[in-house]
């Protein structure tokens, strides 16, 4: 009798286009993502023509690739996950076309994935995950701070108000001349500078929101007042302070959490979980408040497959299964969306 599950899952929402094929959601048995960091860093941000162009030349090779390392072909796995929403809808959509194809193809169910919850479920790949957790999803679409109850039973406790986390990093590293993808520079800049610029608190407040163009538009003014004074801005030292207030902000508000919920199992997720400065900060927070702290490894931090693999999962044991009608969605409402998921 077979028992182990197998699931190709596609990940093409944003500029990288990965598969994975992932054993009972938790063993990555192949793996392939090409990113298409170094053609949209041309341009200064993500192109979505080009993304879903570049999506629709590499998708054969990717899945090609993956089968290759995982030494599988489609007729082998149980069935076919993708992310179908939210992100780029060009290129979402070339994701789920192609997964269409192959579920019809090959009679595989098909299973459609959030790309956040995506993110969340990285953590299951590196430890299982017990609940109840709390989870900080912060990427270049999310901040979200979030209770799980189970791995699906989610109730969202608060999200930015403006800009999320991942946008401000990018923002902030155009203003100082960073290239893209802003984050990992602006972290390898800031190790260069101490934390001598003075910033506003971010949201100076007991809420669970975020809001974070204060600080983005405080960054902004500041460099643009020193350059019309013809004075030099130390851009290390600026970009240690900005990285600095925001990842204080983030920490001061699961802190909150933590006291006021209890709870000992936290969870950091999506791209900005690569920031090492983030990553120390909250683990001495869990080592402070004595809680289980889960990080991905970085290589399942910023976009993949293999976390749509972990996340789809679940959702094959509950037979949650798409039809040929699904579409993709650029945006959602995550609190809407973790509605229906309490009720499958
Ligand atoms: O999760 P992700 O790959 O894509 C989305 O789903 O949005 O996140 C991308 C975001 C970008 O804003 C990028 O600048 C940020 O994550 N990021 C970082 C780091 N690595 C990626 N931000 C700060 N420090 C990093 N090391
Ligand atoms: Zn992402």
């Amino acid at each position: 009798m077979k028992n182990d599950i197998y699931i190709l899952a596609i990940e093409t929402s944003c500029d990288e286009t990965s598969m994975a094929i992932v054993k009972n959601g938790k063993e990555v048995v192949g793996m392939s993502v090409l990113t298409q960091m170094d053609t949209h860093a041309n341009f200064g941000g993500v192109v979505p023509e080009i993304a879903s162009r570049m999506h629709t030349e590499n998708i054969t090779m990717v899945l090609e690739d993956t089968l290759q390392k995982a030494k599988m072909s489609v007729s082998d796995v149980d069935a076919i996950a993708v992310t179908s929403f939210p992100g780029l809808l060009g290129s979402l959509l070339v994701g789920v076309e192609c997964a269409k194809v192959l579920s019809m193809v090959y009679q595989k169910p098909l299973i459609s994935v959030n790309h956040t919850m995506g993110h969340i479920f990285a953590n299951q790949l590196e430890n299982d995950m017990t609940y109840p957790a709390l989870a900080l999803i912060v990427s270049g679409g999310h901040t979200d701070l979030v209770k799980m109850n189970s791995a699906y039973d989610i109730e969202v406790l608060g999200s930015t108000i403006d800009d999320s986390i991942g946008e401000v990093f990018d923002k902030v590293a155009r203003v100082l001349g960073l290239s893209y993808p802003g984050g990992p520079n602006i972290e390898k800049l800031a190790r260069e500078g101490e934390n001598t610029y003075s910033l506003p608190k971010a949201m100076n407040d007991q809420s669970y929101q975020f809001s974070f163009s204060g600080l983005k538009s405080a960054v902004i003014n500041l460099v643009h007042n020193e350059e019309q004074r013809g004075n030099s801005i130390r851009k290390a030292d600026l970009a240690c302070s900005f990285q600095t207030a925001a990842v204080d902000e983030l920490v001061r508000k699961v802190k909150i959490a933590l006291e006021n919920t209890g709870i000992q199992e936290f969870i950091l997720a999506g791209g900005v979980s690569a920031n090492q400065y983030l990553r120390g900060q909250m683990e001495q927070l869990m080592a402070d408040y004595h809680v289980h702290f889960h990080v991905p490894a970085f290589k399942y931090c910023t976009d993949n497959a293999a976390m749509i693999g972990a996340a789809a999962y679940p959702l094959y044991l509950k037979k949650q299964f798409a039809g040929y009608d699904l579409n993709a969605q650029s945006s959602f409402d995550i609190k809407a969306y973790m509605s229906i998921l309490k009720n499958l």
